[in-house]
């Protein structure tokens, strides 16, 4: 016989909640320390796919960011998900200390695919978040260099845990928690637009290279001890191109310059690849866009197209072989998890078949072309907009086309939410991201199947939110 939990009368099936008093539930029984209330009130969704959401009403919204470019390859992708179907039928846990095919096969294409980008031997530790595996590489650095402190950049992000939030610029995501004694140094980052020596791009010689690297000149700069002849850091960590940042991207020849620096002092380059990973900037890593070669990647987000969460890193077999970084180094229970490892494994050999580097290369190289459209007709709303591959970037400024505009862009990104732009004979909404130094930057990570018609229509939206939100600036 059956016996009934007394507790279970607590979960009672109920008649399905309204969104209104689903928002007081969350008011009451959830955290606010996550990201949710950055939008007031904050949104709903029914469902996903492609390149859209709907809401409850079937309202759908063109999405230009896809989960930070979590879910570069479309909402519900059919290939992907059928992939982790089948798991789920056949594998669907299984700890981690144990193995199965589809996590070595995974380490496999990804050390290859290194060795005949880079021509250098490494291996693969998975994890299951972006943070965690930034961890991971920290504790890489450490045990190799022996060394705590390293670089990172001045508007870099990696991840919100204490070690990554430590190599994150921002100190807002510090404040409330305590001294970190192993901050990293930020550098300047070469954000031309707003170049921090205030140069021209192209005549500045790469003069921030210089400045950073006059500080090895002597020990009294303080990063260098002559007479022991290494640095305080261990290593750099980069994004080749900037995320949270604002899709900030360098100019030719920075990172060339920066890894001789580097390479000079015996310092890891490590390469954040989080979010411009797998095609974002128009090649497999955006590193590859600037001719160096990382000591470690890091990878997570769009591995599993924003399935079953699993991240990694890569490093060079100096660094990672079983003799540097023996068995209990680091360890996750989700880590490598079968559901993820299947996802990915599916998804390397999707972009090994289909030709990424072309599609995201063209269809960024048109958006660009049609946002520097906007720029030129909306020079008091516009002041900035570049791009790499499917990673494009349109800051947002004041009349003068250079002091950032954080409130026009914050209605513009609130507006897009309504879900009431009429446009194409249709009611439409506009999902946007919103980062930059100054939060002025609609950082645009569409699908990567988005069509020309849907680019179109995307500008045609911006055009719409410019005329309601800032109709004395047109
Ligand atoms: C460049 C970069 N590094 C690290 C992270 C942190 O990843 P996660 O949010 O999965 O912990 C992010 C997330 O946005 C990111 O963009």
């Amino acid at each position: 016989m059956t016996t009934i939990n007394p507790a279970s009368r607590l979960y009672k099936i109920e008649p399905r909640k309204s969104e209104d008093e689903l928002l007081e539930l969350e008011k009451r029984y959830c955290s606010y320390g996550d990201t949710v209330h950055y939008l007031e009130p904050p949104k709903f969704f029914e469902r996903a796919e492609g390149g859209y959401l709907y809401d409850r009403a079937e309202t759908p919204y063109l999405d230009l960011q896809m989960w930070y470019s979590a879910a570069s390859f479309g909402y519900g992708n059919p290939r992907l998900n059928a992939a982790l179907k089948n798991q789920l039928d056949r594998l669907p846990q299984l700890a981690s200390q144990y193995l199965h095919a589809e996590k070595v096969e995974l380490a496999a294409a990804i050390g290859r695919l290194n060795e005949s980008k880079f021509g250098a031997t490494g291996r693969v530790h998975f994890n299951v978040g972006g943070s965690q595996a930034i961890e991971d590489s920290l504790k890489l650095v450490r045990s190799e260099t022996g060394k705590t402190l390293v670089f990172a950049f001045m508007g870099g992000y990696h991840g919100r845990t204490l070690g990554a939030s430590a190599i994150t610029s921002s100190y807002r995501y510090r404040r409330r928690f305590g001294h970190f004694s192993d901050r990293a140094h930020f550098v300047p980052y070469p954000y031309c637009f707003r170049c921090p020596y205030e140069k021209r791009r192209d005549s500045c010689g790469l003069y921030c290279v210089d400045q950073f690297a006059k500080n090895f000149d002597t020990e009294y700069n303080s990063f260098w001890d002559a007479k022991a002849g290494e640095a305080e850091f261990g290593a750099f960590y980069v994004e080749s191109v900037q995320g949270t940042g604002g899709y900030v991207v360098p100019p030719a020849g920075y990172f060339e310059k920066l890894k001789q620096v580097l390479d000079e002092r015996r310092i890891l380059m490590v390469d954040d690849e989080i979010q411009m990973g797998f095609y974002r900037a128009g090649k497999f890593w955006a590193i590859e866009n600037f001719g160096v070669t990382p000591d470690i990647i890091v990878f997570g987000k769009a591995l599993t197209n924003g399935l079953n969460p699993l991240s990694g890193i890569w490093a060079r077999e100096g660094l990672i072989s079983p003799e540097k970084f023996p068995p209990g180094s680091t360890h996750s229970t989700f880590s490598s998890n079968t559901l993820g490892t299947a996802v990915a494994l599916e998804l390397v050999r999707m972009v090994a078949e289909i030709d990424y580097e072309r599609i995201t290369r063209e269809k960024g190289a048109y958006f660009l072309e049609r946002i520097r459209d906007l720029q030129r007709r909306y020079p008091r709303i516009i002041g900035d907009t570049d791009g790499l591959g499917m990673a494009l970037r349109m800051e947002i400024c004041g009349p003068d086309g250079r002091a950032p505009d954080r409130e026009l862009c914050d209605a513009i990104f609130a507006e897009g939410m309504k879900g009431d732009i009429n446009v194409g004979g249709r009611r439409m909404g506009l999902v946007l991201d919103v980062g930059g130094y100054y939060k002025n930057v609609f950082t645009l990570a569409p699908a990567f199947d988005i069509s020309r018609e849907e680019i179109d229509l995307a500008c045609e939206m911006f055009e719409i939110l410019f005329k309601r939100c800032a109709p004395g600036r047109i």
